[in-house]
């Protein structure tokens, strides 16, 4: 891997040098992880794991094992399969390293679609974070908790992303690793509370009719800054930061 921008910091990424690269700031940071075909689809065959490759998983996995917290729409938590964080040693190490909780619990958004039995809550090793409404019917909300969950309401009828972010770093859980899908991006995008957007693009052609990585209300144009970008063959891996 080499990361070609900016410029001044064009180098070759061992490891260590990309695990500096995917750092949070110490700080609440919100980070957004996606990988796109080139033609801008967010899924092939409905899953976004035909669309990513080695590059891809590797800075994912980053976002991941260095993250306090992920949070996920409750479509991307059932489609992609979300069980829980289950670090292996290897993340176990990085997390000490930097001074993390050994497993980073994932928060999903839903106002009721999520299933009781959702494999993200049965399967996690540590309680899974739901975050809902006080629309979602009370049968739901007793049931996730009944199945392991931590039940959090915060909105109405929709989720209040920053009542949600707000929450999350309540219980010190203050830097965010989203995982989708683009419905959760393009609510997280229009509550303002993106810092950063990880975007892969996949050296892909697909076409067909898939979905972009943000959907939902239009939103005033956000504009981003390109922190990073690093070249893995044909793959890009892009960092920008969202200006406010
Ligand atoms: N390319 C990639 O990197 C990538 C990553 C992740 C996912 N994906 C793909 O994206 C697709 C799924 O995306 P999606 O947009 O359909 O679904 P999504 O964003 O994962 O989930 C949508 C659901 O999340 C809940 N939600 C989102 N924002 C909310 C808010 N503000 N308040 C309350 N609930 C909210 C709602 O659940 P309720 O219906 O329960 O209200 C909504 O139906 C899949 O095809 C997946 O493969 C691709």
């Amino acid at each position: 891997m080499r990361q070609i921008w900016p410029p001044h910091e064009a180098q070759e990424l061992d490891d260590d040098a990309l695990e500096r690269l995917y750092t949070y700031p110490d700080r609440r940071w919100v980070t957004v992880n996606f990988v796109s075909s080139a033609d801008g689809a967010l899924e092939l065959g409905g899953r976004a794991v035909a669309l990513s490759n080695e590059p891809d998983q590797r800075v994912l996995r980053l976002g991941s094992d260095l993250a306090d917290v992920l949070i996920v729409g409750a479509t991307t938590a059932m489609v992609e399969e979300f069980v829980g964080a289950h670090p292996d040693e290897a993340t176990a190490q990085r997390r000490r390293r930097h001074g993390l909780a050994p497993v980073p619990p994932t928060a999903v958004v839903t106002t009721g679609s999520l299933p009781l039995d959702a494999p993200v809550i049965t399967q996690a090793e540590v309680p899974t974070i739901v975050l809902t409404t006080e629309s979602a019917p009370v049968h739901a909300r007793d049931g996730w908790r009944d199945a392991g969950a931590t039940v959090l309401v915060v909105g109405e009828r929709t989720v209040d992303l920053v009542a949600a972010v707000d929450a999350l770093a309540e219980r010190g859980l203050r830097r965010v690793d989203s995982e989708g899908g683009a419905h959760l991006f393009g609510a997280m995008l229009a509550a303002g509370v993106v810092d950063e957007l990880r975007l892969t693009v996949s050296p892909m052609l697909v076409s067909g009719v898939a979905g972009r990585i943000a959907a939902g209300v239009p939103i005033e144009p956000a504009r981003l800054e390109l922190a990073s970008l690093v070249a893995a063959q044909d793959t890009l891996l892009a960092r920008y930061l969202v200006r406010r």
